[in-house]
């Protein structure tokens, strides 16, 4: 048996005459952090989605476990930029809802614990409309790590926060992922984030995408981007980016 969590399969997928996926390939070992960096439209959130079980590839296959994906299920979570908190639940309740359905003992518990994680406590009954758009980000990463998802699947999660506020969730993401386990696939604009984070990066090429090229990263944590191997690697990135 191999340690392979996720296996990518030469998938391609189009919509009508626009092909935008061409034989993707890639294995994610569990517990392994691979980061997903490529130009603007040229497919990452449909290849993410593909492998989320959110959309249908027209060739090629994703086992998760070694079992063929042929839709969504609960071992895996995504977060989204948009975010999906529900406005009209507290933060506690919000934690909740993710919960309704699982067979977790004790979930208003379990839900403390994650709000407490995030740095949220004492924040436990405020609505979203109260909280800034870090503390909305939080509540989202709780809500996803509550359930305790064998995948964290992450799709341009902090793109929609100020430069600070992003470098913070980066760190406190960090720290959460040192605590427990989870296999991630984050999908970023931002080479800093993907190195400062990952253990690999897979490099996709302009649409229809495929990877062009695959970047270690043997860097310890925490890990500091003004580090000379960083600088060299984040140079070799965006060469590859073509910029
Ligand atoms: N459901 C869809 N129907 C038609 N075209 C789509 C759909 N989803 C994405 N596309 C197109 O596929 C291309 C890649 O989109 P996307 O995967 O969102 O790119 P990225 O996440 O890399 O910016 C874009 O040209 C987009 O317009
Ligand atoms: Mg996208």
């Amino acid at each position: 048996m191999s340690d392979n969590k996720i296996i990518v399969d030469d998938i391609s997928k189009g919509f009508g005459e626009l092909s935008v996926v061409d034989g993707v390939s890639f294995d994610v070992r569990d517990g392994e952090f691979v980061a997903i960096v490529g130009p603007s439209g040229c497919g990452k959130s449909t290849l993410l989605n593909i492998i989320a079980g959110f959309e249908r590839a027209d060739r090629g296959a994703v086992r998760i476990d070694g079992v063929e994906r042929i839709g969504p299920s609960r071992n895996g979570i995504m977060i989204s930029q948009q975010g999906s908190v529900f406005p009209w639940l507290t933060v506690h309740e919000n934690l909740m809802f993710g919960l309704s359905g699982t067979s977790h003992g004790d979930k208003a518990g379990l839900a403390h614990r994650y709000i407490e994680m995030v740095g949220l406590a004492g924040f436990e009954a405020a609505y979203p409309h109260e909280l800034s758009g870090g503390m909305l980000k939080r509540v989202e990463i709780a809500r996803a790590l509550v359930v305790r998802p064998e995948i964290l699947y992450m799709d341009e999660p902090f793109s929609a926060l100020d430069a600070l506020m992003s470098l913070r969730m980066q760190t406190e993401l960090r720290r959460i992922l040192d605590e427990e386990r989870h296999t991630v696939l984050l999908i970023t604009h931002d080479v800093e984030e993907a190195i400062f984070l990952a253990d690999r990066i897979l490099v996709l090429s302009p649409r229809p995408t495929t990877i062009s090229a695959t970047f270690h990263v043997d860097l310890p944590h925490p890990r500091k981007l003004s580090d000379p191997k960083a600088q060299e690697l984040r140079e070799a990135i965006l060469k590859k980016l073509g910029l």
